[in-house]
């Protein structure tokens, strides 16, 4: 779904685990949640935690994990960790290439799921995994069954966080409760906004255009991806006439 403003609702560019170029805005409590679910054992007994962060397209599910994934505290906390994005077309070999690169740093074509799933139980044999599995789609519990089973091979207190639009693919893969991701709060919103309008630079010299701003922002709903598309936008369009017209169309 592409708008006026020129944002896409749906990923066609896979993520990756780096993090964008201003960092994570806000945010603050689902960060810190996250993080101790990450460092901690697994009250329910489980070898292996699957934690899934849900919600709507554009909301941040993918933001949040990059951020982990980067944090010292992580990396020191994990032997391992992989990122692969999986979207809508569900290939367990594929899927596990991406999650065998990644672990391995190394390119590697191969055609037998056999064999790279022996490669992957050998690579992960003992060690504490974190594995990032962004933008799930996949219902289905027996292709699921076979891409987590290289996994069991993980040391206690692995780590899967799945990031899903869908609540059912959430409760398929959940062993820990699920985590629903909100709109972000307007300040946090206008933080990410003034980032992108005025490239980090602050509002400071553009006093004139912090109220209809903040109207642009609140007219987003706390969806990141219209307030970051819209903070590109209205960038090379520093009067109030064109953020005007902007607000209108929205
Ligand atoms: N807290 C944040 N701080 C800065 N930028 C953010 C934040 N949350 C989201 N964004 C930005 O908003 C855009 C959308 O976020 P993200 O890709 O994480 O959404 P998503 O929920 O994973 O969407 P999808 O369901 O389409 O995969 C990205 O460009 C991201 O960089
Ligand atoms: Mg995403």
């Amino acid at each position: 779904m592409e708008t006026s403003a020129g944002y896409s609702a749906s990923q066609t560019i896979p993520s990756t685990s780096l993090v964008e170029e201003f960092g994570v805005c806000g945010r603050d409590d689902e960060k810190e949640t996250l993080m101790k679910l990450l460092l901690s054992d697994d009250q329910s007994g489980n070898k292996i935690s699957v934690i899934p962060i849900v919600g709507m397209g554009g909301i941040g599910k993918t933001t949040l994990p990059q951020f982990l994934y980067n944090d010292d505290r992580v990396k020191q906390h994990f032997d391992l960790q992989a990122w692969a994005c999986v979207s809508e077309k569900f290939d367990v070999l594929r899927i596990s290439q991406q999650i065998y690169e990644s672990l391995t740093s190394d390119a590697f074509f191969i055609m037998n799921l056999d064999l790279l799933q022996s490669k992957l139980k050998v690579a992960l044999m003992g060690k504490r995994i974190f594995l990032v599995l962004d933008d799930l789609w996949n219902k289905n519990y027996t292709e699921w069954d076979v891409l987590r089973r290289p996994f069991q091979f993980g040391a206690h207190g692995s780590k899967i966080i799945v990031t899903t639009r869908n609540q059912d693919v959430a409760c398929m893969v959940c062993t820990l409760e699920a985590h629903r991701l909100r709109p972000m709060s307007e300040e946090d919103g206008w933080l990410l906004f003034e980032k992108h309008a005025f490239k980090n630079a602050g509002v400071g010299a553009y006093l004139h255009l912090e109220e209809i701003g903040r109207q642009i922002v609140r007219k987003s709903n706390g969806l990141p991806l219209a307030i970051k598309s819209l903070g590109g936008l209205l960038c090379s369009k520093l009067t109030v006439g064109e953020w005007e017209s902007i607000y209108i169309e929205q």
